[in-house]
């Protein structure tokens, strides 16, 4: 049996970005042979500044996108982190164990700090919080895009170091990147990745953006004056970016898409990036919107808080043990 664990920051609505590199994977990791835990990670958000209404409605919203994907939740656990006090509880014994050195070389934490005049402590200790979210289920695998990379690789480090200090407690998970779509790009700066928090709407699409709005977004996609179709991350890097949008959301390669648009300009191809986005994007949204509201998300966050408090209590437990956290 194998246990799955990921988690989203409710620090705004998931992005298109997020379907591709990680939530379109959730719901088909979930097998006979799996537990899933999917974890709505709220604690990880308020490392910045969040508005209290806003948290609170992203927090409900993703969780009802998670069950619009395809999540489960009579097979996978959904769960807000906050609700489970061990994480918490295990991230500070993890930062007991961290060095400020190598917090301070994770490059979210670099790109997040750099220029602002003051950041929360948190901003730099967040790598220990997510590797405690992770540890505490004894995970195998972690789908995540390619800019959790080197958290995972930390959170590998923090588990050996433990297992070795003082009990070989931590299973070591490997971390599980999709080949493509690992990093999709800002629709008006495709040499950035695409963000949620970015304060320009335009550069990316939300899942629960509306049809016009995603074909609005995609059509005023930054590209080039070249007008050819053709794959070059360096020099075409909007066009590029499009190409794998469209590539995942069709199931076509990349050979097969420059074939389609050799002798057609970017018009007609980012009409047909926009159709694939919302036909992707759209029923997603649709099952979002009607869970969003019900009683039953309600039902199925306590179930899951009360299934994954079980499992991480016991979790914690074994490490205050093996600390001396005993009297
Ligand atoms: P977050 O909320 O920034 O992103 C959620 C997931 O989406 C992936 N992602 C992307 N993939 C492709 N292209 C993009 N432009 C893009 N932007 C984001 C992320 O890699 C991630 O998989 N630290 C995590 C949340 C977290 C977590 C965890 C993840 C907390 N604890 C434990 C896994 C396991 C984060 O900030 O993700």
């Amino acid at each position: 049996m194998k246990t799955i664990f990921s988690g989203v920051q409710p620090s705004g609505i998931p992005t298109l970005g997020n379907y591709i590199g990680a939530l379109q994977y959730f719901p088909e990791m979930q097998t006979d042979d799996s537990h899933c835990f999917y974890c709505v990670v709220n604690q990880h958000a308020i490392t910045v500044p969040q508005d209290k209404a806003e948290l609170k409605r992203n927090t409900r919203s993703l969780a009802a996108l998670y069950i619009a994907l395809g999540i489960d939740p009579n097979k996978s656990t959904v769960f807000v982190q906050s609700e489970v006090p061990a994480h918490a509880q295990l991230a500070w014994v993890l930062q007991c164990i961290s060095t400020i050195g190598e917090l301070e070389r994770m490059t979210q934490y670099k790109d997040k700090s750099a220029g602002a005049e003051s950041v929360s402590s948190a901003l730099l200790t967040y790598p220990p919080l997510m590797a405690a979210d992770i540890l505490l289920y004894g995970t195998d695998i972690v789908p995540v895009g390619d800019d959790q990379k080197q958290h995972l690789e930390l959170t590998r480090t923090l588990a050996e170091r433990f297992n070795k200090r003082f009990n070989e407690i931590f299973t070591i998970p490997e971390v599980q990147i999709a080949k493509e779509g690992a990093r999709i790009m800002s629709l008006q700066h495709p040499e950035k990745k695409m963000s949620k928090s970015d304060v320009n709407p335009k550069a990316y699409v939300s899942m629960l953006d509306t049809d016009a709005q995603i074909r609005k977004k995609i059509k005023s996609a930054v590209t080039d004056s070249e007008g050819v179709v053709v794959f070059n991350k360096e020099e075409k890097p909007g066009v590029s970016n499009l190409m794998t949008i469209l590539r995942t959301c069709t199931k076509q390669s990349i050979a097969e898409i420059e074939a389609a648009y050799a002798n057609k300009g970017y018009g007609d191809f980012k009409n047909d990036v926009a159709e694939a986005v919302v036909a992707t994007i759209g029923p997603i949204r649709d099952r979002h919107d009607e869970l969003v509201a019900s009683t039953e998300l309600d039902r199925i966050l306590d179930e899951g808080a009360e299934r994954a408090n079980k499992v991480a209590r016991k979790m914690l437990r074994k490490v205050e043990k093996a600390i001396g956290f005993t009297r």
